[in-house]
């Protein structure tokens, strides 16, 4: 058995995950709101883990759930089927979704499932769910979630470095700075705060789960990214985090701004630091691509810009000269237009008041 299948057979990594109720409401809320979409429907849960969404969606009517679970958790989620009397609805099946025969369980009208990871796509799990999307998903069908997004912003990491500055007492840099050089050599798994963002988020990845393909997915980002920045600071990493939004439009949302989740954050640690001042452009390239010795791992290659030699967006809010020229003449025209409408509507109501 693969050793990933085996890490889910520890109870506690369960417990964490269900006691993440961000995470466990997001989904209660999102299957209970569908109600209606439910109602009657066959419905796939991709890694059923102990079985919790397979309950959400029996209570929210379906008619049929089948519950897959690759890992021996499955016996579990079956004897809390029976705890909850939802055997006659619930079918646990203890495999591998892409092992599964079609003919088992033939086309389902919904998937569900809960595949993130860390930076969104650590573990490599969506793949099984597009799997599945593909082999068993009716062409009507839908997905839960159904958007994934990937964002990253500039921040600074004060609680990380300054704890070394003084240690009861005692200078500390020096390890400071071989702590450091530590930290930028993987993504580090940690909460941000949000007065510690220092720039304008950028949207690295939009998938839309139910026509992503397997080969999109294999390197997320790659772009050439421009952030301005909202305060004076120090840059000291690239703080990245995702949402995932479900078809009644509510967001499961991951970032420092919203409630802590399981998944904290990812940060790409600098190993110096940038200064920067406010509307000052940062650049960066961010490409995650799936590592293919560890199919489950993606590699994170972070690539700090030259500002002046990138393109920006139009308009952009930086203090560059050709940035500050086009979005005041943007804006110019936006405030002529809209008099022009104001213009108009007066000119109607004139018109009828004759
Ligand atoms: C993140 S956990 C979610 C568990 C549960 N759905 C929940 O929300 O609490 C993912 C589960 O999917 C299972 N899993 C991952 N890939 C799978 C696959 N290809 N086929 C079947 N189960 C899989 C894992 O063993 C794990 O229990
Ligand atoms: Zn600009």
């Amino acid at each position: 058995m693969d050793q990933y299948f085996k890490s889910y057979e520890e109870l506690d990594v369960h417990r964490l995950m269900l006691n993440d109720t961000t995470r466990t409401l997001a989904y209660k809320e999102a299957i209970f709101n569908c109600a209606d979409k439910f109602e009657d429907k066959v419905v796939l849960d991709v890694g059923a883990g102990t079985g919790i969404l397979s309950i959400f969606c029996a209570q929210a009517g379906a008619k049929k759930v089948y519950a897959v679970e690759a890992s021996e958790l499955a016996k579990i989620a079956e004897e809390v089927v029976i705890e909850n009397n939802l055997e006659r609805v619930i079918k646990v099946i203890h495999s591998r979704v892409e092992d599964l025969d079609p003919n088992e369980i033939g086309k389902v009208d919904i998937i569900v499932s809960e595949w993130m990871g860390f930076y969104l796509v650590h573990e490599g799990m969506l793949e099984s769910v597009l799997f599945a999307r593909d082999r068993f998903l009716n062409e009507e069908g839908i997905l839960f979630p159904s958007t994934a997004i990937l964002y990253a912003s500039p921040c600074q990491l004060p609680s990380m470095f300054q704890f070394w500055n003084d240690v009861c007492g005692v200078n500390m840099k020096c390890i400071g700075e071989h702590y450091r050089k530590t930290k930028s050599a993987k993504p580090e798994i940690a909460l941000v705060n949000q007065d510690d963002l220092l720039a304008d988020k950028k949207v690295i990845a939009w998938l839309d789960l139910h026509c992503v393909s397997l080969e999109e997915i294999n390197t997320l980002g790659n772009e050439e990214y421009v952030s301005v920045c909202n305060k004076e600071g120090t840059i000291q990493g690239i703080c990245i985090w995702f949402s995932v939004i479900f078809p009644d439009s509510s967001e499961l949302s991951t970032g420092p701004q919203d409630k802590p989740t399981h998944w904290k954050q990812t940060i790409i640690v600098l190993p110096v630091d940038v200064k920067i001042e406010v509307d000052e452009p940062v650049a960066f390239n961010l490409k995650l691509k799936r590592n293919s010795s560890k199919e489950r791992n993606y590699n994170i290659e972070l690539t700090l810009l030259d500002a002046t030699e990138v393109e920006h967006e139009i308009p952009c809010y930086c203090h560059m000269p050709k940035c500050l020229v086009t979005s005041t003449y943007l804006e110019q025209l936006d405030q002529k237009e809209k008099h022009l409408e104001d213009h108009n509507t007066f000119c109607i109501q004139d018109d009828h008041g004759k």
